[in-house]
């Protein structure tokens, strides 16, 4: 099995990640050379600077893969997109639907949590997402501010009611700040985080998930815990959709050592 990456910023010239077609194919080679067998293109969606249209984002990706398939780099690239945390959930169906990943019946979408912190705001947009039939996967928990102290508690009924959490690599990295990586740490060893994701931007930030195996080891998962964490839990998501229902293990808040 390979590593599948479900939050990456590789599709070029559409938001802050790949600049050009030549950062996107440099980065694919590093990805199959590290054992990444398929990676989910997830330019920012109703961001207040990038803004991508989500009705172009299928197009975009097949002229990626194309140029992927040009240069006989084995990688395989789905369309999908990364929500900002305000104003998206009135999106049409179609557009969702293109965003979408999974089987009908387990369609989930990937939410980006508010920096400034899990609020109010945001857990009601997340609801009304889910209440129009979509899980979510809710990208970088660990980076929201205050998510260790209090921010858990409005997380914690989304995560209840079955949405599922994607930690970044970056964060495990340290590359965000000694706070996102205890929490991430946290979520990991925890159990809270359903899996790990790049959230790379090729040209900038060029992390693997491939490191995010060791990083999983080191911050006190079992490699058995790393591995689904990486390979076979978004694999799941990709092939079978999010999990319906409440979830099953009732979580507590994330533990950081004292
Ligand atoms: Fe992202």
């Amino acid at each position: 099995m390979s590593y599948a990456d479900i939050h990456c910023h590789i599709l070029p010239g559409v938001d802050d990640g790949a600049r050009s077609i030549e950062e996107s194919l440099d980065y694919a080679r590093r990805l199959t050379a590290e054992g990444v067998g398929e990676v989910v293109a997830t330019p920012h969606i109703g961001h207040p600077v990038f803004g991508t249209d989500p009705m172009a984002v299928p197009l975009r990706v097949a002229e990626l893969q194309a140029a992927l398939a040009g240069e006989g780099i084995a990688l395989d690239v789905h369309a999908g997109g990364e929500l900002f945390p305000h104003g998206n959930c009135d999106l049409p169906d179609e557009a969702l639907e293109l965003l979408a990943h999974g089987p009908p019946g387990a369609r989930w979408l990937l939410m980006e949590v508010p920096f400034a912190g899990v609020d109010q705001r945001f857990a009601g947009e997340a609801a009304i997402l889910m209440g129009r039939g979509y899980g979510l996967v809710i990208a970088h928990p660990e980076r929201a501010e205050g998510l260790l102290e209090g921010g858990w508690e409005l997380l914690e009924p989304l995560v209840g009611a079955g949405a599922l959490l994607q930690v970044n690599v970056c964060s495990l990295l340290g590359n965000n700040g000694a706070r996102a990586k205890a929490a991430g740490e946290a979520l990991v060893r925890g159990g809270q985080a359903f899996t790990i994701a790049s959230d790379a931007h090729p040209g900038t930030r060029e992390h693997t998930l491939a490191l995010g195996f060791p990083l999983a080891i080191r911050a006190g998962a079992s490699s058995v815990q790393a591995w689904r964490l990486t390979q076979a839990n978004p694999r799941f998501l990709l092939e079978s959709g999010i999990p319906k229902g409440p979830a099953a293990i009732p979580f507590g808040p994330p533990q950081v050592p004292a």
